[in-house]
């Protein structure tokens, strides 16, 4: 117990804004269950940041369950860790109201995510797509989260919510731990299978440029052996080879071998041999976490057992500091 309490929070939440892909997989979620163990590891389904960009309500209830069972069967443990719905803990959405009022327009303009997304979605630039990193904020504040582990792309969110905390206690003192965001050394960058520089992502145009945490292994067969490489036939780590790098990273990520051993293993070999290699490495993978996915989508009972109890311990916590933090404004409470 002692121990327990020594422990550095982790916080971190995924948008279940459709399939959990490999490069989520690879990327994000296999760092979230491997640090379970050594962290109190707190995870959210962030479905309130998925609205900023318009949703089918049917496919969108669909997603969350899929995603909730998704991250299940990658192996985030209910009994070690607290993996709640982020739209069941209303003091998420509260604690949104109270920093929106401590962030600037001028900061969250600067944010290059909002830039690009505006640019995306031209026709629908509303107001949450602009305090969406003040939502998130929110997110990790609620927590007291020492650590907070993200994409590059989360990078400057992670900044932004660092700027606000630290506005927050200098004016009334030391409300909010100040988060560290760190982006995993281990976690494969993967990139689209079509376009390589590109990270892997299920709005890619291309289909076949993303594997899906759920795709069959047919579908997933078929992707590899569509993957975009040169015409040097040789696989090797190397500039300019931004395909056969991504697929090195990806077979080296789910086999565990290095890129040298790699290289000795298919020297004189071809792409063809290579991609089937990878692509059968991937299904063996991702085998195991189908099985339990099907287990779990197919017992909405359990899965709403374990989302019920995790949403009440995080209400119990984030509560202390949004209550904090509102004394300190000088609401009554
Ligand atoms: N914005 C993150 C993403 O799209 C998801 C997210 C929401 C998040 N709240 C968070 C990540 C808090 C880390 C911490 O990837």
């Amino acid at each position: 117990m002692e121990n327990e309490q020594k422990k550095e929070v982790v916080f971190s939440a995924i948008q279940p804004s459709g399939s959990i892909t490999l490069g989520n997989y690879l990327g994000a979620l296999r760092n979230w269950v491997k640090m379970q163990d050594e962290y109190n590891c707190i995870y959210a389904l962030a479905d309130l940041h998925t609205i900023t960009v318009r949703q089918d309500p049917k496919q969108m209830r669909k997603n969350i369950l899929d995603a909730y069972a998704s991250l299940l069967a990658c192996g985030i443990d209910v009994e070690k860790s607290i993996f709640f719905i982020q739209s069941h803990v209303h003091t998420h959405a509260e604690m949104s109201w109270l920093l929106s009022c401590y962030t600037q327009f001028g900061e969250l303009s600067r944010m290059t995510q909002f830039k690009d997304k505006s640019a995306k979605h031209a026709d629908n630039i509303n107001a949450g797509l602009f305090t969406y990193p003040v939502l998130m904020a929110g997110d990790i504040l609620l927590y007291q989260a020492d650590k907070v582990p993200v994409g590059a792309d989360q990078k400057q969110h992670i900044e932004i919510t660092r700027n606000i905390a630290e506005r927050f206690n200098g004016l009334y003192g030391n409300v909010f731990k100040i988060p560290e965001g760190f982006i995993p050394k281990n976690g494969a960058r993967v990139m689209s299978l079509q376009d390589p520089t590109k990270k892997m992502s299920k709005s890619d145009e291309n289909a076949n440029g993303c594997v899906h945490l759920l795709d069959p292994p047919e579908v997933i067969m078929k992707k590899f052996k569509r993957a975009i490489t040169d015409s040097e036939a040789c696989v090797r780590y190397a500039e300019g080879k931004d395909g056969v790098n991504n697929l090195m990273a990806i077979y080296s990520a789910v086999t565990g071998l290095s890129y040298e051993q790699i290289e000795h293993d298919f020297d004189g070999k071809g792409y063809g041999d290579f991609k089937t290699a990878v692509g059968e490495a991937v299904v063996e993978t991702l085998r195991p976490i189908q099985e339990k996915y099907n287990q779990y989508i197919s017992d909405k009972a359990y899965l709403e057992e374990c989302y019920r109890k995790a949403d009440e311990i995080a209400l119990k916590i984030s509560s202390r500091t949004l209550g904090k933090a509102m004394k300190k404004v000088g609401f009554v409470l």
